[in-house]
């Protein structure tokens, strides 16, 4: 590319030019020195120092920053809460940090459309609960809820928890506000469900990991608040059976069933080891599901629950169950699944991946990549759970003890195995860096050429987060 983005003589020269061309309107979102929360996501890379951080609060902050970077061929790198695991929002050497964190608020909730209108850095739990006061619910969960920003959600088009029943970000979000590289602000901004006029805008943003553009503001999808929430914690002998009852609460829960996240025994027992989790089932099973179902009306939607569960004891799929009894049980319960959180502390450094594989061939999948790791690295381990409803399995591998860990070893082990069962790299983290190398094993050369070719259209200069997901 010419300019020369990625080699760094020159970017002192390219930031200075940068820095005499931005507009009086936005020199106050230049933040000096750079707080040491915004060199790195959760991704298990080293930090880096950006060459310079704004924290814009307008959307036309962000637009002139970003023209005056492109015009100057500066590097920018979005941020969002940090929270991502595979190095999108993690700073470039050279390049400036463009970080959305002062740009918070919801400017509207519509009850009629049941939408909730919010700037894209508002934290994704402060959301969820403005949601809540009036009676609504916002149905994107994952773990660092209260540290992720909806920005971030939509840059790379979270899943989480709740994907069963509500979707992804892609099916949450129904318009945006969008910056370009050159600093073009684009509204898109519909409430609309229905809006067949021409080429999807908003799509083309989320999920791009900050490579085509910079998200401001979005409009998300309400749904109703659940009346009310029931939860299991069921132990099963086999996989088969753990198929059989996701088969059995889709049939028997219908439209209800909020979350259906399958453990094996190996994560089990590393999360009833974090302190504070509680194991609410009295002995040890080959595999165990935490079963949500959230309802309408208590009387009709408790005994439905009871009723499934107790058809699957009849019919022999589960072994035991612990049932919640009130909404602290349901806390309790997500405690062993969110326990993941904590595995920093817990097992140390370590590799997390969650790749995409049809539901049923997730046993055979774990069983080839736990020998696929242990052969690989001497010491080598691994865990595996996830939200098996979607295809999506997670696993984290490390090496007890190891410093650094061998993470190109562990990363050829895993993904070896995903190739070989035509898996995705990705089901719902993103590629960022991390997983750059690997985007061939899922897509096909015709696919990558077509991201190529938005890539170029839409920053034909390469400045946005480039390194990030693919190559233009
Ligand atoms: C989870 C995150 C890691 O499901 O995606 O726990
Ligand atoms: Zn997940």
């Amino acid at each position: 590319m010419d300019g020369g983005i990625s080699n760094p003589a020159g970017t002192a020269e390219r930031l200075a030019q940068m820095l005499a061309a931005l507009p009086d309107l936005a020199r106050d979102a230049l933040v000096d020195p750079v707080p040491p929360r915004n060199l790195n996501d959760w991704s298990a890379l080293p930090p880096e120092t950006p060459a310079a951080l704004f924290c814009p609060r307008s959307a036309e902050q962000v637009a002139a920053i970003l023209a005056a970077a492109n015009a100057a061929r500066v590097p920018v790198v979005p941020q969002g809460g940090l929270t991502g695991l595979c190095g999108g929002a993690r700073p470039i050497a050279g390049g400036i940090a463009l970080s959305l964190e002062k740009m918070t608020g919801i400017e509207e909730i519509d009850e009629a459309s049941a939408t909730m209108t919010v700037l894209a850095g508002t934290p994704l739990e402060l959301i969820q609960r403005a949601a809540a006061e009036r009676g609504l619910f916002f149905s994107l969960d994952l773990g660092a809820r209260g540290s992720c920003a909806i920005g971030g959600n939509a840059g790379t088009n979270a899943g989480g928890n709740r994907v069963i029943r509500y979707g992804m970000m892609r099916d949450l979000v129904l318009g945006a506000e969008v910056v370009l590289p050159d600093g073009t602000i684009v509204n898109a901004l519909s409430k609309l469900i229905k809006n067949n006029t021409g080429y999807d805008v908003r799509q083309l943003f989320i999920g791009s990991e900050g490579t085509l553009g910079v998200i401001t503001r979005l409009v998300l999808k309400l749904h109703p608040a659940p009346g009310c929430t029931h939860a299991a914690i069921c132990g099963l002998s086999d996989y088969d059976k753990v198929v059989d009852l996701l088969r059995g609460a889709r049939r028997k829960l219908g439209p209800t069933l909020s979350a259906f996240e399958a453990m094996w025994p190996d994560y089990w027992e590393v999360a009833c080891a974090v302190p504070g989790v509680r194991d609410p089932l009295e002995a040890r099973h080959a595999h165990t599901v935490l079963i949500e179902a959230q309802g309408t009306d208590e009387a009709i939607d408790g005994p439905r629950f009871m009723a499934f569960l107790e058809a699957m004891f009849e019919e022999g799929i589960i072994e035991d169950a612990a049932i919640s009894q009130s909404l602290s049980d349901v806390q309790a319960f997500w405690g062993v699944r969110d326990a993941c959180a904590e595995f920093k502390t817990t097992l140390g450094p370590h590799h997390a991946y969650d790749v995409g594989l049809p539901t049923g061939q997730m046993d055979g999948f774990a069983r080839a990549c736990r020998a696929a790791v242990a052969e690989a690295v001497p010491g080598g381990r691994s865990v595996y759970y996830g939200h098996i409803g979607d295809g999506n399995l997670h696993l984290l591998a490390w090496v007890p003890g190891a410093a650094p860990q061998p993470g190109e070893a562990l990363d050829e082990a895993v993904y070896a195995t995903v190739r070989a069962f035509g898996g995705s790299v990705s089901a719902e983290h993103g590629i960022g860096t991390t997983k750059k190398k690997y985007l061939e094993f899922s897509r096909s050369p015709e696919e990558l050429d077509l991201m190529r070719r938005v890539k170029r259209a839409l920053d034909p200069n390469g400045i946005l987060n480039p390194g990030k997901v693919i190559d233009a």
